[in-house]
């Protein structure tokens, strides 16, 4: 089929080792679909598009084993209480199954005999396309045993679409699920879409922004429903569940009713209403997504209630049905007086949500951004997570770059969340770390898992850059099982993705792992975030946010710069962690040094571990990321041969305006302190 668009990892180019795609022919030559349910014939469809490129014939697909009960060759698929299942499946084997998971395994007493099964649905689908990346990364389909299961229950992407097919923070073209203030009825993207996500194990979808207004608050109404499930049935197919963001105020904008109190009878029963005639539409419907009381969006302190209030009203709608809440915990006052040094805004979510913990209804959960601020280069970890144990948690990702290069700077955050999953909250003690909390088995929570705000739109390469595609694969695979790391995720993702050349695979893995730490170089130093230009979030501005009405601060002066989070004598912030972690950041001395800004105020000569002052360091960091940004694109230049002649252009392209940006982050950055502190360069390189 062709279509004007790249498939990413399910691209499938035809497997170039010979010897391999012989010995897979005799398995890959017949499917057996035992079970006849929809999701069946998924992993069926699935299996067959993948084996006819990738090898080169299509393979027969049957209902039943061809050769009586005992097949010669060929993968089953099916249902593990199937008969013909259960007779290659042990029970020990089914007991390791989860909800979701699936098992593949090659049968040693029959040779060329692969079979997948799983409990429900959802995990065949996993299971195939399990299948077809083992194939895609030449692994040995003989030797093929995986029980697997996923670690979290939700693994969910946010949409910031506008219904005008705006994207906010959105870097890759236009919304593929909205335009002209109608939902798409191009089903064959979405299905393809669709694929590529179950491919890597999400499982629902919020179509719609956060911030919800105009046209986009009536798409809970029968106007838009009709064909939202239109949209729902082509995930469905692929174990995925649609979610809608709501406003808060809907039932006066909608209802015509006086208040949107969640106490309100009227306003309980217009919310019941509107549950029952959305499961009418799609019956299975995820649920909603609320951004409450946050950046202009109403909530229900509007109406002089709180969260749990708020959160709790609409989750008794949605019980009946299946249906969950989440809830943001993105809630601060967004013009802090500058004068006002006590209010902080990286205190705010725990102020708000701590009191609450153990309040919420069993379908609410909390979504909590990785850090107290806002998708910096570097954040510590929001106290939310070890601090919250009475309240089902997700954890919001942002693949979208928006404070990260933008999809035109290359940025993999993998390594990033990675660090972020592995800090210790201590909240009982050692290894109560972050991935125990989001997977749920720290706290026993009924729902947790990721949240990743999508970096997708209708860009051919779906991601702006074609290297950012890896953040979506990434973001994928580690809500599915946070044990993987980020080299094997992005060597596996360049393998099935670009190439599979070693040279250029080991090249482009490197590139990606040094990324995050080429691009936090050049931009704001030592955690202290914010240095952005206004509004768009690109490029430098150092003072930008300083001098507006955001209230978002970094206070340096000719002196000093950072703010004094810590409990002796700052803002108290450290203090919202676990003894452990909070005597770690209130001091200067054990704070790790690259959050030294972000918890302390301190001076420009200020001896750092490395031996060189603060200043110096700034300096010596900026010349080096710049020069490393030149490193990225000198290396992919290296393995031009190795790439799709289109896709190396795309990329260099990229690399070049990256090299500009970084330059101009470098200069901007050294000049203002530089002209700040009257320090110059130790080893005196050009400062303006
Ligand atoms: C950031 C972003 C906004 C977004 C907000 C959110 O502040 O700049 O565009 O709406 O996060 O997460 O709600």
């Amino acid at each position: 089929k062709e279509v004007d668009y790249s498939l990413c990892w399910l691209e499938y180019s035809k497997i170039d080792d010979e010897p391999y795609r012989e010995k897979l022919s005799k398995v890959v030559k017949n499917i057996i679909a035992v079970g006849q349910d929809k999701f069946t014939q998924t992993a069926v469809e699935e299996l067959k598009t993948a084996v006819t490129s990738l090898v080169g014939f299509e393979p027969e697909v049957s209902k039943e084993a061809l050769c009586g009960d005992n097949p010669i060759s060929g993968i089953i698929v099916g249902n593990v209480t199937d008969a013909l299942i259960m007779k290659y499946i042990s029970d020990d084997e089914i007991q390791k199954l989860d909800e979701e998971g699936y098992v593949i395994k090659s049968v040693k007493e029959n040779p060329g005999l692969v079979v997948i099964g799983s409990k429900n649905g959802h995990g065949l689908v996993y299971g195939a396309f399990s299948f077809i990346k083992h194939i895609q990364l030449k692994r040995d389909v003989e030797e093929v045993h995986i029980i697997d299961n996923p670690k979290c229950k939700l693994r969910l992407l946010n949409h910031w679409d506008n219904m005008d097919g705006t994207v906010e923070r959105g870097y890759a073209g236009r919304s593929i699920f909205f335009c002209d203030n109608k939902v798409t009825n191009s089903l064959g993207r979405i299905k393809d879409y669709a694929r590529l996500l179950s491919s890597i194990g999400i499982n629902g979808v919020v179509i719609n922004n956060v911030n919800v207004n105009k046209n986009a608050i009536w798409l809970i109404t029968p106007k838009y429903l009709g064909d939202l499930a239109k949209l729902a049935d082509v995930f469905r197919q692929y174990g995925i569940k649609i979610y809608l963001s709501i406003n808060f105020a809907s039932p006066i904008y909608i209802g015509k009713l006086k208040t949107a109190d969640p106490l309100d009878e009227d306003v309980i029963k217009w919310w019941k209403e509107t549950a029952k005639t959305i499961y009418e539409y799609i019956p299975d419907f995820g649920g909603f997504l609320v951004k409450a009381d946050s950046e202009f969006n109403p909530g229900p302190y509007k109406f002089g209630r709180d969260h749990a209030d708020g959160a709790n009203m609409l989750a008794e709608a949605l019980a009946p049905y299946g249906g969950i809440v989440i809830w943001r915990c993105f809630v601060y006052n967004c013009t802090q007086d500058w004068r006002d040094t006590k209010t902080d805004r990286a205190k705010a979510a725990y102020d708000i949500f701590k009191p609450l913990d153990g309040k919420f209804a069993e379908n609410v959960v909390l979504q909590v951004k990785y850090g107290p601020m806002d998708f910096q280069v570097r954040e510590p970890v929001s106290p939310l997570f070890g601090g919250l144990e009475r309240t089902n948690q997700l954890i919001e990702l942002q693949i979208t770059q928006e404070y990260t290069g933008q999809q035109i700077d290359l940025c993999y955050l993998a390594t990033m969340w990675k660090e972020v999953l592995e800090f210790d909250t201590y909240a009982k003690g050692p290894e109560s770390k972050v991935k125990y909390v989001v997977d749920g088995t720290l706290f026993n929570n009924k729902y947790s898992g990721f949240a990743g705000v999508s970096n997708v739109g209708s860009d051919k390469n779906w991601t702006g850059h074609w290297l950012a595609q890896a953040n979506l694969y990434a973001f994928g695979m580690l809500a599915w099982d946070h044990s993987f790391t980020p080299e094997e995720i992005a060597r596996e993702w360049c393998v099935r993705a670009l190439t599979n050349d070693p040279f250029a695979v080991e090249t482009i893995v490197s590139m990606l792992m040094r990324s995050w730490r080429v691009y936090e170089k050049y931009t704001a130093p030592l955690g202290i975030g914010w240095m952005v230009t206004p509004h768009t979030h690109y490029g430098p501005s150092v003072d930008g946010y300083e001098y507006s009405k955001w209230g978002t601060y970094h206070r340096a002066d000719t002196k000093a710069i950072g703010i004094d989070r810590s409990v002796k004598s700052g803002t108290g912030f450290a203090g919202q962690y676990h003894r452990e972690n909070a005597a770690m950041f209130e001091s200067m001395e054990t704070c790790p040094e690259e959050l030294l800004l972000f918890f302390h105020r301190v001076p420009y000569d200020y001896v750092l571990k490395s031996g060189e002052t603060l200043i110096q360091h700034i300096y010596n960091t900026h010349f080096e990321g710049a020069e490393e940004a030149e490193k990225l694109k000198e290396d992919w230049v290296k393995i031009k041969d190795y790439i799709r002649k289109d896709i190396y252009e795309d990329v260099l392209e990229r690399f070049n305006r990256q090299i500009e940006n970084a330059k101009e982050w470098r200069d901007v950055v050294n000049s203002y302190f530089y002209r700040k502190t009257g320090i110059p360069d130790k080893y005196g390189r050009k400062i303006y």
